[in-house]
């Protein structure tokens, strides 16, 4: 019997009407639209506005159309991985909650944080219960709603982060397509250059930690991009050399979206031309764990059956990784 690969065999997105562009910003903090441009190729990004929305409310959509296109029901999904820095709420898990309004009745479901590298996270992990042949048909989201932890006095953060979220299903393939190989890295001392500084269990919501604003993101831009910079470039190099690939052998390269300058050294590291590095960071920003879901939806139509494709991600914990996977259809 051939060897069961877990393959992505639909996917969509979604991201919010509203677009927040470099020109409002210039009104928001003192920042200017060719500041933005250069250090990070960002133009505009989409934001969620409306009370009482969060991040499963992008999900739902994206996993509609997904689940239409596929031609299945809600109800045939063995499990539903959310990959999120942005949950609903701290508990219970997105995911779950997705379910439901999906009517995703027998599917068990969890939520999975690894900042922005989530996403390959959790297609790895998923890849696993298909792979054990344990589970048919496994929903990973990718998703965040960033404007809800972003400050909009901080120009150092507000120019970087959007919202939107992405998906994909994955079923077992037998003709050899699907996710080969997988490099996952984390360094939990990157903890003191991006994260957030309350609402958890080691320092729970005040008076005092809102009005410190220590429920916003928290970034050491030039540190952060140090690490970024060569780890998301090794790690993609890594598999593709692990895998005997070298940058013809590659149709996509599919990065993160942090920082346009990041994807641009992970090119040149890796050999991939320009014309096959997937970026949208132009019109999105950094949307977290949506952004590589997001590249995969808006690129579908031109990706073909077995074309190789390598997925890199950098972010905090700090968390990095890469995906070899051959495109099923
Ligand atoms: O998603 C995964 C994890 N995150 C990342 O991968 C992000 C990695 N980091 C970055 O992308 C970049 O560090 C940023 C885009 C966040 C910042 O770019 P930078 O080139 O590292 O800028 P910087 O922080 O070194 O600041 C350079 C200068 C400073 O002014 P002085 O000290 O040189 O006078 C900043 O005060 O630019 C100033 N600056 C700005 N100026 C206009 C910082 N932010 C802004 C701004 N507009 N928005």
């Amino acid at each position: 019997m051939s060897k069961i690969h877990a393959a992505i065999t639909a996917v969509h997105g979604y991201v919010p009407d509203y677009i927040l562009t470099n020109k409002e910003l210039e009104t928001m903090v003192d920042t200017n639209d060719e500041w933005i441009t250069t250090r990070t190729g960002i133009k505009e990004r989409r934001i969620l506005k409306g009370e009482g929305l969060g991040t499963s409310d992008m999900a739902v959509p994206a996993v509609e159309a997904l689940l239409k296109k596929r031609g299945i029901g809600a109800d045939e999904l063995d499990l539903i991985i959310f990959c999120t820095t942005t949950p609903d709420r701290v508990f219970p898990a997105t995911a779950n909650i997705l379910a439901d309004k999906i009517g995703a009745k027998n599917a068990w479901g969890y939520d999975l944080q690894a900042a922005c590298s989530g996403f390959l996270f959790g297609l790895a992990t998923a890849s696993q219960f298909i792979e054990s042949g344990k589970h048919k048909k496994v929903l990973v989201v990718g998703g965040d709603k960033m404007s809800s932890i972003t400050n909009y006095k901080d120009r150092a953060t507000c120019i970087i982060f959007g919202d939107g979220c992405g998906a994909v299903l994955l079923e077992p393939n037998e003709e050899g397509n699907g996710i080969i190989d997988s490099i996952l890295r984390s360094d939990g001392s990157g903890v003191a250059y991006l994260h957030q500084k309350a609402g958890g269990s080691v320092k729970p919501a005040t008076h005092e930690t809102v009005d410190a604003l220590e429920h916003f993101a928290y970034q050491e831009g030039q540190a952060v991009f140090k690490f970024a910079v060569t780890k998301m470039a090794d790690v993609a190099a890594e598999v593709m050399e692990r895998n005997h690939l070298n940058a013809d052998d590659i149709a996509w390269l599919v990065p993160h979206q942090a920082n346009k300058r990041i994807i641009d050294a992970t090119a040149n590291r890796t050999g991939v031309t320009a014309d096959k590095v997937i970026i949208n960071i132009e019109r999105y920003g950094n949307t977290t764990n949506g952004t590589i879901p997001l590249c995969l939806w808006e690129w579908e139509d031109k990706f073909k059956k077995g074309d190789n494709l390598i997925l890199a991600a950098f972010g905090g914990g700090f968390t990095w990784g890469s995906i070899y996977l051959k495109w099923a259809y």
